[in-house]
Protein backbone atom coordinates (compact mmCIF):
# COMPACT_ATOMS: atom_id res chain seq x y z
CA UNK A 1 0.00 0.00 0.00
CA UNK A 2 1.87 3.31 -1.33
CA UNK A 3 1.54 6.58 1.51
CA UNK A 4 -0.77 9.37 0.54
CA UNK A 5 -0.03 12.95 2.27
CA UNK A 6 -1.12 16.12 1.16
CA UNK A 7 0.73 19.15 0.34
CA UNK A 8 0.63 23.06 -1.31
CA UNK A 9 3.97 22.73 -3.29
CA UNK A 10 3.43 24.18 -6.25
CA UNK A 11 3.25 21.33 -9.23
CA UNK A 12 6.62 22.63 -10.81
CA UNK A 13 8.79 22.33 -7.50
CA UNK A 14 7.30 19.05 -6.16
CA UNK A 15 10.30 16.47 -6.38
CA UNK A 16 8.38 13.04 -7.91
CA UNK A 17 8.96 10.24 -10.55
CA UNK A 18 6.04 11.44 -12.15
CA UNK A 19 3.50 14.19 -12.11
CA UNK A 20 -0.14 13.67 -12.69
CA UNK A 21 -1.98 16.94 -14.48
CA UNK A 22 -5.67 16.61 -15.61
CA UNK A 23 -6.70 17.96 -19.15
CA UNK A 24 -10.28 18.23 -20.39
CA UNK A 25 -12.35 18.15 -23.75
CA UNK A 26 -12.41 21.64 -24.53
CA UNK A 27 -9.47 24.69 -24.36
CA UNK A 28 -8.48 24.99 -21.00
CA UNK A 29 -6.28 22.22 -19.35
CA UNK A 30 -6.51 21.52 -15.91
CA UNK A 31 -4.94 22.90 -12.88
CA UNK A 32 -1.49 23.07 -12.59
CA UNK A 33 -1.23 22.61 -16.57
CA UNK A 34 0.11 25.83 -17.57
CA UNK A 35 2.13 26.58 -14.21
CA UNK A 36 4.11 23.40 -14.88
CA UNK A 37 4.62 24.93 -18.58
CA UNK A 38 5.52 27.77 -18.12
CA UNK A 39 8.49 26.36 -15.82
CA UNK A 40 9.47 24.02 -18.21
CA UNK A 41 9.18 26.13 -21.26
CA UNK A 42 6.70 24.42 -23.28
CA UNK A 43 3.10 24.23 -23.75
CA UNK A 44 1.75 21.14 -22.51
CA UNK A 45 -1.29 21.44 -23.37
CA UNK A 46 -0.74 22.06 -27.19
CA UNK A 47 1.84 18.81 -27.16
CA UNK A 48 -1.15 17.16 -26.13
CA UNK A 49 -3.50 18.24 -28.61
CA UNK A 50 -0.16 17.53 -31.07
CA UNK A 51 -0.23 14.24 -30.07
CA UNK A 52 -3.83 14.27 -31.14
CA UNK A 53 -5.82 13.40 -27.99
CA UNK A 54 -8.53 15.87 -26.95
CA UNK A 55 -8.97 14.72 -23.26
CA UNK A 56 -11.59 11.90 -23.29
CA UNK A 57 -11.44 9.98 -20.20
CA UNK A 58 -8.08 8.58 -19.57
CA UNK A 59 -6.41 9.61 -22.83
CA UNK A 60 -2.74 9.98 -21.57
CA UNK A 61 0.25 11.69 -23.10
CA UNK A 62 3.77 10.99 -20.73
CA UNK A 63 6.32 13.47 -21.46
CA UNK A 64 9.83 13.40 -19.79
CA UNK A 65 11.41 16.61 -18.33
CA UNK A 66 15.10 15.86 -19.05
CA UNK A 67 15.91 17.11 -15.40
CA UNK A 68 14.70 20.89 -15.89
CA UNK A 69 11.60 19.97 -13.49
CA UNK A 70 12.00 18.38 -10.04
CA UNK A 71 9.26 15.86 -11.55
CA UNK A 72 11.30 13.74 -13.76
CA UNK A 73 8.16 12.77 -15.85
CA UNK A 74 4.73 14.41 -16.48
CA UNK A 75 0.99 12.33 -17.11
CA UNK A 76 -1.60 14.21 -18.74
CA UNK A 77 -4.46 12.52 -18.31
CA UNK A 78 -7.82 13.23 -19.91
CA UNK A 79 -10.52 13.53 -17.94
CA UNK A 80 -13.73 13.94 -20.06
CA UNK A 81 -15.78 17.36 -20.42
CA UNK A 82 -15.24 20.19 -17.45
CA UNK A 83 -17.43 20.48 -15.17
CA UNK A 84 -19.32 16.75 -16.20
CA UNK A 85 -19.25 13.90 -13.99
CA UNK A 86 -18.31 15.27 -11.19
CA UNK A 87 -16.14 13.29 -8.99
CA UNK A 88 -16.40 9.86 -10.74
CA UNK A 89 -14.86 11.48 -13.67
CA UNK A 90 -11.66 11.41 -11.27
CA UNK A 91 -12.11 8.33 -10.04
CA UNK A 92 -12.75 7.00 -13.88
CA UNK A 93 -10.25 8.44 -15.51
CA UNK A 94 -7.40 8.15 -13.13
CA UNK A 95 -8.42 4.28 -12.75
CA UNK A 96 -8.34 4.05 -16.25
CA UNK A 97 -4.77 5.14 -16.31
CA UNK A 98 -3.65 3.30 -13.04
CA UNK A 99 -2.01 0.37 -14.17
CA UNK A 100 0.31 3.31 -15.63
CA UNK A 101 0.64 5.57 -12.61
CA UNK A 102 1.25 2.67 -10.26
CA UNK A 103 4.69 1.79 -12.07
CA UNK A 104 6.30 4.82 -10.66
CA UNK A 105 7.80 4.92 -6.94
CA UNK A 106 7.12 8.96 -6.28
CA UNK A 107 3.78 10.35 -7.73
CA UNK A 108 2.33 13.48 -7.36
CA UNK A 109 -0.65 15.46 -8.76
CA UNK A 110 -2.92 18.11 -9.05
CA UNK A 111 -5.81 15.89 -9.40
CA UNK A 112 -7.64 17.05 -6.21
CA UNK A 113 -7.85 20.53 -7.73
CA UNK A 114 -9.71 19.19 -10.69
CA UNK A 115 -13.48 18.75 -9.04
CA UNK A 116 -15.83 21.55 -8.65
CA UNK A 117 -17.22 19.97 -5.51
CA UNK A 118 -15.53 19.38 -2.21
CA UNK A 119 -11.94 18.96 -1.57
CA UNK A 120 -12.61 15.68 0.56
CA UNK A 121 -14.69 13.90 -2.23
CA UNK A 122 -12.44 14.27 -4.85
CA UNK A 123 -9.28 13.10 -2.91
CA UNK A 124 -11.35 10.37 -1.66
CA UNK A 125 -11.93 9.18 -5.45
CA UNK A 126 -8.67 9.53 -6.52
CA UNK A 127 -7.36 7.67 -4.03
CA UNK A 128 -10.06 4.94 -4.76
CA UNK A 129 -9.60 5.22 -8.65
CA UNK A 130 -5.87 4.79 -8.41
CA UNK A 131 -6.10 1.73 -6.47
CA UNK A 132 -8.92 0.21 -7.41
CA UNK A 133 -7.49 0.71 -11.19
CA UNK A 134 -4.39 -0.96 -10.27
CA UNK A 135 -6.16 -3.99 -8.97
CA UNK A 136 -5.03 -7.21 -10.09
CA UNK A 137 -5.68 -10.72 -9.51
CA UNK A 138 -2.10 -12.60 -9.22
CA UNK A 139 -2.35 -15.49 -6.57
CA UNK A 140 -2.54 -18.42 -8.93
CA UNK A 141 0.22 -16.95 -11.66
CA UNK A 142 3.29 -18.63 -11.08
CA UNK A 143 5.08 -17.17 -14.53
CA UNK A 144 7.07 -13.85 -13.67
CA UNK A 145 4.90 -10.80 -14.47
CA UNK A 146 5.92 -8.56 -17.56
CA UNK A 147 7.38 -5.61 -16.34
CA UNK A 148 5.04 -3.19 -17.47
CA UNK A 149 2.86 -4.61 -15.10
CA UNK A 150 5.07 -4.21 -11.83
CA UNK A 151 3.61 -1.96 -9.24
CA UNK A 152 6.37 0.24 -7.56
CA UNK A 153 4.14 2.85 -6.30
CA UNK A 154 5.24 3.76 -2.81
CA UNK A 155 4.28 7.49 -2.46
CA UNK A 156 1.06 9.80 -3.68
CA UNK A 157 1.18 13.26 -2.73
CA UNK A 158 -1.89 15.40 -3.32
CA UNK A 159 -1.17 18.86 -4.28
CA UNK A 160 -3.56 21.56 -3.11
CA UNK A 161 -4.10 25.05 -2.51
CA UNK A 162 -4.36 26.09 0.96
CA UNK A 163 -2.86 24.66 4.28
CA UNK A 164 -6.75 24.71 5.52
CA UNK A 165 -7.47 21.76 3.62
CA UNK A 166 -4.99 19.31 5.24
CA UNK A 167 -7.46 17.97 7.65
CA UNK A 168 -9.97 17.23 4.92
CA UNK A 169 -7.34 15.69 2.83
CA UNK A 170 -6.45 13.56 5.68
CA UNK A 171 -9.82 12.41 6.05
CA UNK A 172 -10.64 11.80 2.48
CA UNK A 173 -7.33 9.67 2.42
CA UNK A 174 -7.93 7.62 5.07
CA UNK A 175 -11.42 6.91 3.90
CA UNK A 176 -9.96 6.12 0.60
CA UNK A 177 -7.64 3.70 1.16
CA UNK A 178 -9.89 1.95 3.92
CA UNK A 179 -12.41 1.57 1.10
CA UNK A 180 -10.67 0.53 -1.80
CA UNK A 181 -8.55 -2.06 0.94
CA UNK A 182 -11.87 -3.18 1.32
CA UNK A 183 -13.47 -3.74 -1.78
CA UNK A 184 -9.88 -4.78 -3.34
CA UNK A 185 -10.28 -7.56 -0.40
CA UNK A 186 -13.97 -8.42 -1.70
CA UNK A 187 -12.99 -8.94 -5.26
CA UNK A 188 -9.70 -11.49 -4.22
CA UNK A 189 -12.25 -13.29 -2.38
CA UNK A 190 -14.62 -13.17 -5.18
CA UNK A 191 -11.87 -14.01 -7.96
CA UNK A 192 -10.56 -16.86 -5.31
CA UNK A 193 -11.81 -19.80 -7.71
CA UNK A 194 -14.41 -21.91 -5.66
CA UNK A 195 -12.24 -24.70 -5.01
CA UNK A 196 -10.68 -22.82 -2.53
CA UNK A 197 -13.29 -20.32 -1.58
CA UNK A 198 -15.69 -22.83 0.47
CA UNK A 199 -18.08 -21.65 2.50
CA UNK A 200 -15.64 -22.01 5.51
CA UNK A 201 -12.66 -20.30 3.81
CA UNK A 202 -15.16 -17.25 3.32
CA UNK A 203 -16.30 -17.85 7.26
CA UNK A 204 -12.63 -18.02 8.17
CA UNK A 205 -11.63 -15.22 6.33
CA UNK A 206 -14.40 -13.18 7.95
CA UNK A 207 -13.00 -14.26 11.23
CA UNK A 208 -9.72 -13.00 10.18
CA UNK A 209 -10.84 -9.43 9.11
CA UNK A 210 -13.09 -9.43 12.15
CA UNK A 211 -9.96 -9.35 14.47
CA UNK A 212 -8.31 -6.72 12.15
CA UNK A 213 -11.13 -4.58 11.96
CA UNK A 214 -12.40 -4.58 15.41
CA UNK A 215 -15.78 -6.55 15.12
CA UNK A 216 -17.33 -9.26 16.84
CA UNK A 217 -17.97 -12.20 14.73
CA UNK A 218 -19.64 -15.78 15.18
CA UNK A 219 -19.35 -18.33 12.50
CA UNK A 220 -22.26 -20.81 12.37
CA UNK A 221 -21.29 -24.63 11.66
CA UNK A 222 -23.70 -27.01 10.10
CA UNK A 223 -25.09 -28.67 13.57
CA UNK A 224 -25.81 -24.64 14.58
CA UNK A 225 -27.24 -24.11 11.90
CA UNK A 226 -29.52 -27.43 12.18
CA UNK A 227 -30.48 -26.33 15.98
CA UNK A 228 -31.06 -22.91 14.79
CA UNK A 229 -33.72 -24.19 11.75
CA UNK A 230 -31.68 -22.92 8.91
CA UNK A 231 -33.21 -25.16 6.33
CA UNK A 232 -32.57 -22.73 3.68
CA UNK A 233 -28.69 -22.96 3.96
CA UNK A 234 -28.83 -26.51 5.02
CA UNK A 235 -30.60 -27.41 2.19
CA UNK A 236 -29.04 -25.70 -1.08
CA UNK A 237 -25.61 -27.22 0.84
CA UNK A 238 -26.76 -30.94 1.01
CA UNK A 239 -25.35 -31.64 -1.93
CA UNK A 240 -21.78 -30.46 -1.67
CA UNK A 241 -19.33 -31.57 0.61
CA UNK A 242 -18.04 -28.50 1.15
CA UNK A 243 -20.54 -27.69 4.36
CA UNK A 244 -22.26 -24.28 4.57
CA UNK A 245 -21.91 -21.75 6.83
CA UNK A 246 -23.74 -18.69 8.78
CA UNK A 247 -21.35 -15.79 9.19
CA UNK A 248 -22.63 -12.93 11.77
CA UNK A 249 -20.59 -9.92 12.29
CA UNK A 250 -21.37 -6.76 14.27
CA UNK A 251 -20.21 -3.23 14.39
CA UNK A 252 -21.33 -0.94 17.48
CA UNK A 253 -20.99 2.96 16.69
CA UNK A 254 -23.62 3.64 18.66
CA UNK A 255 -24.89 2.91 21.70
CA UNK A 256 -27.51 1.06 22.18
CA UNK A 257 -29.08 2.50 18.68
CA UNK A 258 -31.35 -0.20 16.26
CA UNK A 259 -28.63 -1.36 14.20
CA UNK A 260 -28.99 -1.69 9.90
CA UNK A 261 -28.77 -4.99 9.26
CA UNK A 262 -27.19 -6.49 6.07
CA UNK A 263 -27.07 -9.36 4.43
CA UNK A 264 -25.11 -11.16 1.15
CA UNK A 265 -25.47 -14.43 -1.10
CA UNK A 266 -22.66 -16.17 -0.60
CA UNK A 267 -23.27 -19.37 -2.68
CA UNK A 268 -19.74 -20.36 -3.66
CA UNK A 269 -19.95 -22.14 -6.68
CA UNK A 270 -23.47 -22.37 -8.54
CA UNK A 271 -23.95 -25.43 -10.44
CA UNK A 272 -27.66 -25.08 -10.05
CA UNK A 273 -27.76 -28.20 -8.18
CA UNK A 274 -29.93 -31.07 -9.64
CA UNK A 275 -31.41 -28.38 -11.90
CA UNK A 276 -28.14 -28.21 -13.30
CA UNK A 277 -26.60 -25.30 -15.58
CA UNK A 278 -24.88 -25.88 -19.04
CA UNK A 279 -21.03 -25.35 -18.73
CA UNK A 280 -21.20 -22.00 -20.08
CA UNK A 281 -23.82 -20.47 -17.71
CA UNK A 282 -21.49 -22.03 -14.76
CA UNK A 283 -18.12 -20.32 -16.08
CA UNK A 284 -18.68 -17.36 -13.64
CA UNK A 285 -20.13 -18.96 -11.12
CA UNK A 286 -17.93 -19.41 -8.73
CA UNK A 287 -18.20 -14.98 -8.66
CA UNK A 288 -21.99 -16.29 -7.35
CA UNK A 289 -20.85 -15.19 -3.11
CA UNK A 290 -20.07 -11.48 -4.72
CA UNK A 291 -23.00 -9.88 -2.36
CA UNK A 292 -21.56 -11.81 0.29
CA UNK A 293 -17.86 -10.48 0.04
CA UNK A 294 -19.46 -7.17 -0.79
CA UNK A 295 -21.18 -7.06 2.48
CA UNK A 296 -17.85 -8.90 3.94
CA UNK A 297 -16.23 -5.27 2.92
CA UNK A 298 -18.75 -3.36 4.14
CA UNK A 299 -18.04 -4.65 7.49
CA UNK A 300 -14.51 -4.41 7.01
CA UNK A 301 -14.37 -0.36 6.40
CA UNK A 302 -17.65 -0.06 8.77
CA UNK A 303 -15.43 -1.15 11.64
CA UNK A 304 -12.08 0.78 10.27
CA UNK A 305 -13.81 4.09 9.59
CA UNK A 306 -16.33 3.80 13.09
CA UNK A 307 -19.12 5.57 11.95
CA UNK A 308 -21.75 6.58 14.56
CA UNK A 309 -24.01 3.95 13.66
CA UNK A 310 -24.52 0.20 14.46
CA UNK A 311 -24.62 -2.56 11.89
CA UNK A 312 -25.16 -5.99 12.30
CA UNK A 313 -24.89 -8.78 9.15
CA UNK A 314 -25.50 -12.47 8.70
CA UNK A 315 -24.20 -13.82 5.73
CA UNK A 316 -25.18 -17.34 4.43
CA UNK A 317 -23.12 -19.47 2.22
CA UNK A 318 -23.90 -22.44 0.59
CA UNK A 319 -22.29 -24.41 -2.25
CA UNK A 320 -25.39 -25.24 -4.26
CA UNK A 321 -23.69 -28.72 -5.81
CA UNK A 322 -26.03 -32.06 -7.20
CA UNK A 323 -24.53 -34.87 -5.13
CA UNK A 324 -26.47 -37.93 -4.15
CA UNK A 325 -27.70 -35.94 -0.90
CA UNK A 326 -28.96 -32.37 -2.78
CA UNK A 327 -32.37 -31.27 -2.38
CA UNK A 328 -34.71 -32.01 -5.34
CA UNK A 329 -37.39 -30.26 -7.59
CA UNK A 330 -40.69 -30.89 -5.26
CA UNK A 331 -38.81 -30.75 -2.22
CA UNK A 332 -40.17 -28.17 0.83
CA UNK A 333 -37.76 -26.80 3.01
CA UNK A 334 -38.14 -24.96 6.37
CA UNK A 335 -36.64 -21.58 7.09
CA UNK A 336 -35.64 -19.72 9.83
CA UNK A 337 -38.76 -18.58 11.47
CA UNK A 338 -41.08 -21.80 10.50
CA UNK A 339 -42.33 -20.52 6.66
CA UNK A 340 -41.99 -23.10 4.07
CA UNK A 341 -40.62 -23.36 0.91
CA UNK A 342 -41.33 -25.61 -2.19
CA UNK A 343 -38.07 -25.92 -4.85
CA UNK A 344 -39.64 -26.56 -7.84
CA UNK A 345 -35.89 -25.40 -9.54
CA UNK A 346 -32.72 -25.70 -7.45
CA UNK A 347 -31.27 -23.15 -9.02
CA UNK A 348 -32.96 -20.45 -7.53
CA UNK A 349 -30.86 -21.33 -4.22
CA UNK A 350 -29.57 -17.83 -3.99
CA UNK A 351 -33.16 -16.94 -2.25
CA UNK A 352 -33.46 -20.56 -0.25
CA UNK A 353 -30.24 -18.97 1.96
CA UNK A 354 -31.47 -15.82 2.22
CA UNK A 355 -34.66 -16.16 3.24
CA UNK A 356 -32.89 -17.58 6.41
CA UNK A 357 -30.73 -14.43 6.94
CA UNK A 358 -33.22 -12.16 6.34
CA UNK A 359 -35.72 -13.98 8.59
CA UNK A 360 -33.04 -14.18 11.43
CA UNK A 361 -31.90 -10.44 10.44
CA UNK A 362 -35.60 -9.15 11.23
CA UNK A 363 -35.54 -10.85 14.71
CA UNK A 364 -33.22 -8.49 15.75
CA UNK A 365 -35.44 -5.29 14.86
CA UNK A 366 -32.85 -3.40 12.98
CA UNK A 367 -33.94 -0.05 11.45
CA UNK A 368 -33.75 -1.32 7.94
CA UNK A 369 -32.20 -4.49 5.85
CA UNK A 370 -30.11 -3.92 3.11
CA UNK A 371 -29.53 -7.42 1.07
CA UNK A 372 -26.70 -7.86 -1.96
CA UNK A 373 -27.39 -10.89 -3.83
CA UNK A 374 -26.19 -12.15 -7.37
CA UNK A 375 -29.58 -13.25 -7.70
CA UNK A 376 -31.39 -12.93 -11.12
CA UNK A 377 -30.06 -13.60 -14.81
CA UNK A 378 -33.83 -12.00 -15.43
CA UNK A 379 -32.28 -8.94 -13.62
CA UNK A 380 -29.45 -8.67 -16.24
CA UNK A 381 -31.43 -8.68 -19.14
CA UNK A 382 -33.49 -5.98 -17.30
CA UNK A 383 -30.72 -3.26 -16.65
CA UNK A 384 -27.74 -4.72 -18.09
CA UNK A 385 -24.40 -4.81 -16.58
CA UNK A 386 -23.49 -1.11 -15.07
CA UNK A 387 -26.67 -1.20 -13.04
CA UNK A 388 -27.96 -3.14 -10.35
CA UNK A 389 -31.38 -3.64 -9.73
CA UNK A 390 -32.97 -2.17 -6.75
CA UNK A 391 -36.58 -3.27 -5.37
CA UNK A 392 -37.86 -2.83 -1.50
CA UNK A 393 -40.91 -2.52 0.74
CA UNK A 394 -40.03 1.08 1.74
CA UNK A 395 -39.36 3.50 -1.35
CA UNK A 396 -37.69 6.02 1.22
CA UNK A 397 -35.31 3.47 1.65
CA UNK A 398 -34.92 2.41 -1.91
CA UNK A 399 -34.13 5.52 -2.54
CA UNK A 400 -31.64 6.86 -0.02
CA UNK A 401 -29.15 3.54 -1.14
CA UNK A 402 -29.40 4.53 -4.77
CA UNK A 403 -28.58 8.03 -3.78
CA UNK A 404 -25.70 7.13 -1.71
CA UNK A 405 -25.00 4.73 -4.81
CA UNK A 406 -25.21 7.58 -7.55
CA UNK A 407 -22.78 9.68 -5.15
CA UNK A 408 -19.29 7.12 -5.61
CA UNK A 409 -20.38 5.87 -9.01
CA UNK A 410 -21.98 2.96 -8.41
CA UNK A 411 -25.62 3.48 -10.09
CA UNK A 412 -28.38 0.82 -10.10
CA UNK A 413 -32.31 1.53 -10.74
CA UNK A 414 -35.14 0.93 -8.72
CA UNK A 415 -37.54 -1.93 -10.01
CA UNK A 416 -40.99 -2.48 -8.54
CA UNK A 417 -42.12 -4.85 -5.38
CA UNK A 418 -45.29 -5.69 -7.62
CA UNK A 419 -47.60 -7.04 -5.84
CA UNK A 420 -50.07 -8.47 -8.65
CA UNK A 421 -46.98 -11.19 -8.65
CA UNK A 422 -46.95 -12.64 -5.50
CA UNK A 423 -49.73 -15.12 -6.57
CA UNK A 424 -47.03 -16.63 -8.90
CA UNK A 425 -45.27 -17.84 -5.82
CA UNK A 426 -48.23 -19.54 -4.50
CA UNK A 427 -47.22 -23.16 -3.70
CA UNK A 428 -49.80 -26.29 -3.42
CA UNK A 429 -48.08 -27.82 -0.68
CA UNK A 430 -45.94 -24.90 1.08
CA UNK A 431 -46.30 -21.53 2.12
CA UNK A 432 -43.89 -20.09 -0.88
CA UNK A 433 -42.41 -21.65 -4.43
CA UNK A 434 -39.10 -20.61 -5.43
CA UNK A 435 -39.86 -19.89 -8.54
CA UNK A 436 -42.33 -17.96 -10.38
CA UNK A 437 -42.47 -17.35 -14.01
CA UNK A 438 -40.12 -16.47 -16.08
CA UNK A 439 -41.52 -13.05 -16.86
CA UNK A 440 -40.36 -10.56 -14.16
CA UNK A 441 -38.02 -13.19 -12.76
CA UNK A 442 -36.26 -10.66 -10.68
CA UNK A 443 -39.43 -9.32 -8.81
CA UNK A 444 -40.66 -12.69 -7.94
CA UNK A 445 -37.51 -13.08 -6.55
CA UNK A 446 -37.76 -9.96 -4.15
CA UNK A 447 -41.36 -11.41 -3.67
CA UNK A 448 -39.51 -14.56 -2.58
CA UNK A 449 -37.50 -12.54 -0.34
CA UNK A 450 -40.01 -9.82 1.21
CA UNK A 451 -41.98 -13.06 2.97
CA UNK A 452 -39.21 -13.38 5.09
CA UNK A 453 -38.64 -9.40 6.73
CA UNK A 454 -41.44 -9.20 7.87
CA UNK A 455 -42.80 -5.09 8.25
CA UNK A 456 -38.80 -4.63 8.85
CA UNK A 457 -37.95 -1.81 5.70
CA UNK A 458 -35.85 -3.73 3.44
CA UNK A 459 -34.24 -3.21 0.15
CA UNK A 460 -33.17 -5.98 -1.89
CA UNK A 461 -30.32 -5.49 -4.28
CA UNK A 462 -29.64 -7.89 -7.15
CA UNK A 463 -25.87 -7.21 -8.46
CA UNK A 464 -25.96 -10.37 -10.85
CA UNK A 465 -25.01 -8.12 -13.62
CA UNK A 466 -22.72 -5.69 -11.57
CA UNK A 467 -20.92 -7.82 -9.35
CA UNK A 468 -18.90 -9.14 -11.78
CA UNK A 469 -17.47 -8.10 -15.38
CA UNK A 470 -16.72 -9.98 -18.59
CA UNK A 471 -15.17 -6.61 -19.62
CA UNK A 472 -12.65 -4.76 -17.91
CA UNK A 473 -13.96 -1.54 -16.73
CA UNK A 474 -12.48 2.25 -15.99
CA UNK A 475 -10.65 0.62 -12.25
CA UNK A 476 -11.74 -2.64 -13.25
CA UNK A 477 -9.57 -5.60 -14.85
CA UNK A 478 -12.36 -8.78 -15.74
CA UNK A 479 -13.66 -10.13 -13.38
CA UNK A 480 -15.00 -9.69 -9.76
CA UNK A 481 -16.05 -5.52 -9.50
CA UNK A 482 -16.90 -5.32 -5.87
CA UNK A 483 -19.88 -4.08 -6.68
CA UNK A 484 -22.34 -2.62 -4.53
CA UNK A 485 -19.68 -2.44 -1.53
CA UNK A 486 -18.75 1.23 -1.90
CA UNK A 487 -22.54 1.77 -2.35
CA UNK A 488 -23.55 0.46 1.20
CA UNK A 489 -20.71 1.93 2.77
CA UNK A 490 -21.70 5.30 1.80
CA UNK A 491 -25.25 5.04 3.08
CA UNK A 492 -24.00 3.88 6.15
CA UNK A 493 -21.66 6.62 6.75
CA UNK A 494 -24.00 9.49 5.42
CA UNK A 495 -27.46 8.57 5.92
CA UNK A 496 -27.37 5.49 7.97
CA UNK A 497 -26.03 7.63 10.70
CA UNK A 498 -29.16 8.88 11.45
CA UNK A 499 -31.46 9.84 8.26
CA UNK A 500 -35.55 9.18 8.56
CA UNK A 501 -34.99 7.55 5.38
CA UNK A 502 -33.78 4.70 7.70
CA UNK A 503 -35.28 5.70 10.90
N1 LIG B 1 -26.66 -17.18 -9.61
C1 LIG B 1 -27.75 -17.24 -10.51
C2 LIG B 1 -28.07 -15.89 -11.16
C3 LIG B 1 -27.02 -15.36 -12.08
C4 LIG B 1 -27.04 -15.70 -13.42
C5 LIG B 1 -26.06 -14.49 -11.63
C6 LIG B 1 -26.08 -15.20 -14.27
C7 LIG B 1 -25.11 -13.98 -12.48
C8 LIG B 1 -25.12 -14.34 -13.80
C9 LIG B 1 -29.00 -17.69 -9.78
O1 LIG B 1 -28.82 -18.57 -8.73
C10 LIG B 1 -29.85 -18.41 -10.77
O2 LIG B 1 -29.46 -19.43 -11.22
N2 LIG B 1 -31.01 -17.81 -11.07
C11 LIG B 1 -31.91 -18.37 -12.01
C12 LIG B 1 -33.28 -18.31 -11.38
C13 LIG B 1 -34.31 -19.11 -12.12
C14 LIG B 1 -33.99 -20.59 -12.02
C15 LIG B 1 -35.65 -18.81 -11.54
C16 LIG B 1 -31.86 -17.53 -13.27
O3 LIG B 1 -31.70 -16.31 -13.18
O4 LIG B 1 -31.93 -18.10 -14.35
ZN1 LIG C 1 -27.00 -18.48 -7.83
MN1 LIG D 1 -28.74 -20.58 -9.33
Amino acid sequence: MPRFRFSTASPAAVRADLLVLPMYTGPRPGPGVEEVGAALGVDLAAAYAGSKLSGKRGQALTIPTFGKLPAATILLVGLGERGEGGTDALRRGIGKVAPQVARFRRVATTLAQAADGELEDAVQATVEGLLLGSYRFTRYKTVAQDPSERRELAEVTFLGRERGQATAARRAIERGVVIAESVAWARDLVNTPAIDATPDHLAREAQRMAREAGLRVKVWSRDQLERGGFGGILGVGRGSSNEPRLIELRYQGAGRARPIALTGKGVTFDSGGLSIKDSAGMEWMKADMGGAAAMLAVMRAVGLLKPRVNVIAAIPSSENMPDGGAIRPGDVLRHRGGKTSEVLNTDAEGRLILADALAFLAEQEPRAIVDAATLTGACMVALGTELYGAIGNDRDLVRAVLDAGEAVGEHGWELPLWKGYRRLIDSNVADVKNVGERWGGAISAALFLREFVGDTPWVHLDVAGTAFAEKPGDYWPKGATGSPARAVIRYLLEDGAGAPAAG
